[in-house]
Formats: C-alpha cells, structure tokens, sequence
C-alpha cells in the first residue's frame, strides 16, 4: 500500500514527481488557491487560479487540472484539484467539510496514478485535516492488478508515497491521524481486493484461509469450521445455500479480546462467493456484480483487523457464514424446508434470498454470547438500490439509538448510510404454511422485509442493527473520488468509527 509522511518542507523544493494543490470556485467566476498551496502559487507567480480556469477546469468538486511547473518547482507537475464552491468561514477563509477534502485528494490520487512520489499541498492545518488528506490519498491510491499480465503498461500503478506538508509533522495528534489513516485504509484495500478477486478463485474455503491469515496477521484469534463442523453445530442456513456448489461451504468466527469489562461488540458478514441465485437463477446481467455478494463478510473481516491493530477498547466477536450460490442437481429446491442454527425452521420459497438464510445462522449463534451490540452487514437486497441508489446503505435495527449512532458514525467516516424502518406489517406476508416463516414476502419493500426476516432471530434484549450494502460495496460506474470501479471496501470506516465510539462511550443506550 502507498505511504503518507508528514513534512514541514516547502512543497516547491520537495524532490516528488508532482504537487498537488487545491483549488475552489468563487463568485463571480474564478478560482482561489486553498491554505497548504499558498507557497506553489507563489512560485508560480501567483498563476495557478487563472490557469486552472484557462485549462478548461469548470470548478466541480473533485475536477482536476494537471499543469506543468515550467522549473518554478522541483516537480515538473502540478495537479490542482477543485474542491467545490469555497464556502466562506469567515476573514475571507474557504471551508469544506473533511470528506470533501477526502474526495477531492483521492480524484488527485487516482489522476496520478502512475507518479511514484506525489507532495500533497493542501489543506493540513488540523489533524481533523491531516486525517482527512491522508484517508483520501491512501482511498484513492488503489489498483487491483493481479491479474493484469500483458496489460500493465494501460494499466498504471498507484502512486507509492505521498509526503503531506504541514506545519506540525511532530504533533502527536497529527501523527496519530497519519497512523491511523494507514490502519483502516489497509483494511478497506483487504476488501476491495476480495470482492473484485474472481470467484473461481475464491471459493469458500479460500476466502476463509484468506481471512484467517489476515486476522493472524492482526493478532486475532481464528476459529474455521467445515462442512462437517457445520454439519454437527447445525448451521442448516449455510449447508443449505453452498449445497448447489461443488465447493463446500464455511463458518469463520473471529475473536479480538481488549479485555474484561469492555463493551462486546457481535459482528455477522453475509460471505456468499458467488451469488447465481441457485435455482431460482439469476438473468445473466444480475449475475454481473455477484462475486461482490461477500461484501459483507470482507467489511467485518477487515474492519475486526484494524480495530485489533488499533488496539480498541471493544472487544469483537466476528462471525462470517460463507457458501456458494449454485443451481445444480444437490442445490435446496424452492420449498425446501431448512433448519437454521438454533431449531427455526424457513421455507425456502427463493433460492435466491439466500443471505438471510446464512445470516440468520450467524446471528443466531452470535446472540448466544449476548454481546452488547450486534450488528450484520450484508449485501442482502436489490431493493436496497431501488429505494436509496448505488451509493447509500440502509441501516435497519431494533433500537434507535444504535441506528442513529451508526448513521452518525458512517457521516464522520465519509460512508453514506440512511435510516430505515422495519414495518411490523411486512411480517405476515412471510407466514409459511409448513414452516415457522418464509424466506420471501411482500412484493414492496424488499430491503425491509429482508431486515424483518433477520430481527426474528436476533437473541432476546440484544441490541442490534442490519446494514444493507448491495448497492455501495461494489461501484459498477465510473470511478469517483477516492472511490474505484469494483469493490469499494464499504463499511469498514464505518464500522471501525463505531468501534471507537463504543470504546468511548459514546453509543448511547435508547
Ligand atoms: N445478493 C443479492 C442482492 C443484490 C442485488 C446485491 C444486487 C447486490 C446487487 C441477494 O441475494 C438477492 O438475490 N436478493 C433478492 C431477494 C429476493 C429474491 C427476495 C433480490 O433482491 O432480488
Ligand atoms: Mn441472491
Ligand atoms: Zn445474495
């Protein structure tokens, strides 16, 4: 992964291949140098603003310029990056807000990829600016190249080492930002890098050695189960869903201890590898983007590594079912009756709602230690794009609090995630007539009856919250920000945000 240091050099003399600055739109037309560039417009003859316009730069957030220094810096290369309108905050000072400036350093980031060093010019006068230009250049510094072979030369690497320029590169709070922008970064290029793995390469049992690698690597504890174990425990969800497959399915279960007395936190990912549909089969184009269906599991994996490597006061237990969605002549049929981990029995009447079926394993046994908040990540629904877009989650939960606190915390961390509700009404369109409930239900409002099917196996009293991710965890468009095509790594921050909240007491009870 790139590198972020801290300087107080004079960006014009720093021995990088190229400098950014940024830039804002002002009334009236025009530009404004932003704080961190004013010694490179300087250089430049107080140029940059008019050249940028001249370029053709129309003053959108994220829109990037690349001008040559013409020897006035040691970089030959400036990249001036528009943050937007500048807001002013008063004695003529341009505000934004840190995940405009996380957006508009990560669409500098990708625009350089290619540049080995890259000096980062911009606004660093706070570590809440630190961290943000930090995030932002570590988000967008990302390539997923393994399997490119005869085309890397189109296909550029990510700049290697970044050196921010601030005033106080000693300060503790400034490193500490530093420090921990490469923690949760790392873990967000994790999940990236599994969801846009091709699933015949990450079956289930491979994307469960991967994960028990990365958590040793953490100093996370690892328990795997197989077939087998699945089989004696009676994880009837996920032997289920991953029978269609010839690859079989897994439980990876997690532990990071901080120690007794602190808050316990129960985290469940949905880890379908790839999701045909079974069965009830997908249309091909559906098919697309289904090697992200372990989105969730990849976001609670990862996200558990940075919490232990940050060393949080929270302990997390993290259950991740993992299986395969394949139609074939040992797939569940629609109709089969199914027995989830704990004796409820579902009629399975779509294969293809299969997360709930190996999420309500998972949270089923995650309740039986009665954590203090347990929360699901899932790629569970296309209603969820529907009804917020590719880019918003949903957050469902049976305490409001906790579900205002989650939304807070995906705000803070620059992730965007939506309060939802879960209708009671919803229910009775589940009632089976063989089983204690269907795994489908009413035509409308797809997402919530999926969060409605999960509530049911939630332990008693248990506080908990269901992230609905399909759309966000993997980008389908064209890149933006610091934002990639494929996986996203989507909810890690946020979940990583709300660790650090819990450990500092300040997820409120309801
Ligand atoms: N993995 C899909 C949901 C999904 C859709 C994720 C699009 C990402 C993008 C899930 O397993 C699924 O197929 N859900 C069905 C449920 C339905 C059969 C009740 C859906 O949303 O159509
Ligand atoms: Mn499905
Ligand atoms: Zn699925």
């Amino acid at each position: 992964m790139a590198t972020v240091s801290l300087s107080s050099s004079k960006p014009v003399s720093l021995k990088v291949d190229a400098l950014v600055v940024g830039v804002a739109k002002v009334k009236g037309g025009g530009f404004v140098v932003l704080p961190g560039g004013e010694e490179v417009d300087k250089a430049l003859k107080g140029r940059i603003a008019e050249t940028v316009a001249a370029m053709g730069n129309l003053g959108n957030p994220n829109e990037v310029s690349k001008l040559s220094s013409l020897g006035a810096t040691t970089a030959p290369i400036i990249v001036a990056v528009c943050l937007g309108k500048a807001v002013d905050a008063g004695r003529g000072r341009p505000s934004y807000g840190p995940e405009v400036l996380r957006r508009a350093t990560g669409a500098a980031a990708r625009a350089l990829a290619g540049t080995a060093k890259v000096g980062l010019a911009l606004p660093a006068g706070t570590p809440a600016e630190v961290a943000a230009v930090s995030e932002g250049a570590l988000l967008g510094a990302y390539a997923f190249r393994t399997y490119r072979v005869t085309s890397t030369e189109r296909n550029r690497p990510p700049v290697e080492a970044f050196t921010l320029v601030t005033d106080a590169p000693r300060d503790k709070a400034n490193k500490a930002a530093v420090e921990r922008a490469h923690t949760v970064v790392d873990a967000v290029h994790l999940a990236r890098d599994w969801v846009n793995i091709p699933p015949v390469d990450l079956p289930p049992a491979e994307l469960a050695s991967r994960a028990a690698a990365a958590a040793k690597a953490a100093g996370v504890a690892v328990e795997v189960l197989d077939e087998k174990a699945l089989k004696k425990a009676g994880y009837g969800g996920t032997l289920a869903v991953g029978m269609g497959s010839s690859r079989p399915p897994r439980m990876v279960k997690l532990t990071y201890t901080a120690g007794r007395g602190k808050p316990h936190l129960a985290l469940v990912g949905k880890g379908i590898t790839f999701d045909s549909g079974g069965l009830s089969l997908k249309p091909s184009t559906a098919m697309e983007w289904m090697k992200s269906d372990m989105g969730g599991a990849a976001a609670i994996i990862a996200a558990t590594t940075a919490i232990a490597r940050l060393g949080l006061d929270v302990n997390v237990t993290a259950w991740a079912p993992m299986a395969e969605n394949m139609p074939s002549g040992t797939a569940q049929r629609p109709s089969d009756v199914i027995t989830i981990y704990g004796g409820t029995t579902v009629e399975v009447m779509n294969t293809d709602a299969e997360g709930r079926l190996v999420l309500a394993d998972g949270i089923v046994r995650a309740s039986e230690d009665k954590p203090d908040v347990l929360i699901d990540v899932a790629t569970l629904t296309g209603a969820q794009l529907v009804a917020l877009g590719a880019r918003t989650s949903g957050v469902m939960a049976n305490d409001a609090a906790l579900r205002t606190a989650i939304v807070a915390a995906a705000e803070s961390s620059g992730e965007q995630m939506w309060p939802m509700p879960l209708p009671v009404e919803l229910r009775t369109a589940m009632e089976s007539t063989v089983a204690d409930i269907s795994n489908m239900g009413d035509r409308y409002g797809g997402m919530l009856t999926a969060g409605l099917f999960l509530k049911e196996f939630v332990g008693e009293g248990i506080r908990w919250a269901h992230l609905d991710i399909a759309g966000p965890s993997f980008n389908d468009a064209a890149p933006h920000g610091y934002t990639p095509k494929g996986g996203t790594g989507h909810a890690v921050r946020t979940l990583v945000r709300l660790a650090e909240d819990l450990a500092a007491g300040d997820v409120p009870e309801a």
